[in-house]
């Protein structure tokens, strides 16, 4: 087989084999096929796209380039979450114990961020003494005690991935929706996932924009887990304005602490009943997404939801104190209100732009090697939709400077009033199995 071939098909609009596949997948991860081909076949891919066979068998060539963690010794089906990425998106610290304290096994890798926040470990890491570095068999124990536990990324995990993820950001192609959905799906089964329940953003703070490409990403990605036998579900959630009212790590913290306790923000708390529903349902511990809902309501209420995040905390060396009394997370040294200069409703509110305005803080990283601060944040008061009068403020800036006058500056650009009413944007759009 020769790669330049497999080019020459693809240029020409020819669906390629799964040997095809599987030899440039495989030749590219051990370099016997050159930056050069490859990057010659995105691009035809890119242009040309690739049938529903082909995306499957691009994912599980990926999965077969490296490691895959084994998860076989943890009782129960395991269903991951994944979420393409937004402003202050606190679903995953939600629904690991919202759906652990239902008996679902959560067992999650995770990484830190290089985003607006820090991914979910620097978040858990706000708890003094929390860590993730277990052993693999202290892992699996946890989860089968506890039904949830975290550990650090390792291993040599979709080593394909990472090399032509790399190639297609420096030769234009990371906008194709098989090889992004190809990618996605890779990380996750690799990961140990017998089941995917995807949350796809839409809007400005989303990697997909329109509800179109959402949707497309969306249905690529749930094809893919059907055609790999992995039940996979997707939900397309609006991120043109930010989860939630924080945005921030520890400030993430303290949000998803009142949400499980059933005192969270209304949308954020809604995404996660939705989301939480059908991991319950695809680990089989419902029989209806109707029931699944009503066990996740039960378990914020009867308080068990909260005290399985406090079991979880404490088994990985947290302070588990810190859910009765998160004045212990870490507080910045000033806070400064974003007043409104005017009465009257807003109308938008940029999350890509907040997102980088609560990164300039330090909640997040600009580069691989910043120092998060994690105190730092936006606390929201108002969403889109929201009566605003002259003088009230609109957002709280969480911030170690003293000097924030030029995120100030950022945040009124982005934050728009206007005496006509709005409404909210729609937070549900679509679910797609
Ligand atoms: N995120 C991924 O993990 N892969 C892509 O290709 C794009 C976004
Ligand atoms: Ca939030």
């Amino acid at each position: 087989m020769r790669m330049v071939d497999i080019i020459e098909n693809k240029r020409n609009g020819k669906t390629l084999s799964t040997e095809e596949i599987q030899f440039f997948v495989q030749g590219y991860t051990n370099d016997t096929i050159p930056d050069y081909q490859v990057s010659a076949l995105t691009m035809a891919i890119y242009f040309r796209g690739m049938t529903e066979r082909e995306t499957a068998d691009l994912t599980m060539a990926m999965v077969k380039s490296g490691d895959e963690i084994d998860l076989s010794a943890i009782k129960g089906i395991k269903v991951d979450k994944h979420s393409t990425g937004g402003v202050g998106d606190t679903t995953t610290l939600v629904l690991g114990p919202l759906v652990a304290a239902v008996g679902v096994p959560v067992a999650k890798m995770s990484g830190r961020g290089l985003g607006h926040t820090g991914g979910t470990i620097d978040k858990l890491e706000s708890v003094e003494g929390f860590h993730v570095e277990i052993k693999n068999e202290e892992f699996i124990s946890l989860v089968n005690e506890n039904k949830l536990a975290v550990i650090g990324q390792s291993g040599n995990l979709t080593p394909a991935d990472k090399k032509l993820y790399a190639l297609r950001d420096v030769t234009a192609s990371v906008d194709s929706i098989p090889l992004i959905a190809s990618s996605i799906m890779s990380k996750k089964i690799a990961a140990g996932a017998d089941a995917i329940v995807l949350d796809v953003k839409t809007g400005a703070g989303a990697f997909m924009k329109t509800i179109d490409d959402s949707k497309a990403l969306a249905q690529a990605m749930v094809r893919i887990g059907h055609n790999v036998d992995r039940q996979t579900m997707a939900v397309i959630s609006d991120m043109s304005q930010p989860l939630g009212y924080a945005i921030g790590n520890a400030l993430e913290v303290k949000e998803a602490i009142d949400t499980l306790k059933g005192k969270g923000p209304e949308d954020l708390t809604e995404l996660c009943l939705t989301l939480g529903s059908h991991m319950v349902y695809l680990a089989n511990k419902a029989e209806s997404i109707e029931i699944a809902r009503a066990m996740l309501e039960k378990v914020i209420n009867d308080g068990s939801a909260i005290n399985t995040f406090k079991t979880f905390l404490r088994a990985q060396g947290g302070d588990e104190s810190v859910v009765d009394d998160p004045t212990k997370l870490p507080q910045a040294k000033y806070t400064f209100a974003l007043e409104a200069k005017e009465d009257g409703y807003l109308t938008e509110m940029v999350a890509d732009e907040i997102g980088t305005a609560a990164m300039l803080l330090g909640a997040g990283r600009a580069t691989k090697e910043s120092e998060l601060d994690l105190a730092a944040g936006l606390m929201l008061h108002k969403k889109i939709g929201d009566e605003v009068k002259k003088g009230e403020a609109l957002l709280t800036i969480h911030s170690n400077f003293e000097n924030v006058e030029e995120i100030k500056a950022r945040l009124y650009k982005n934050i728009k009033l206007s005496a006509k009413q709005v409404d909210a944007p729609l937070l549900i759009h679509e679910v797609i199995t």
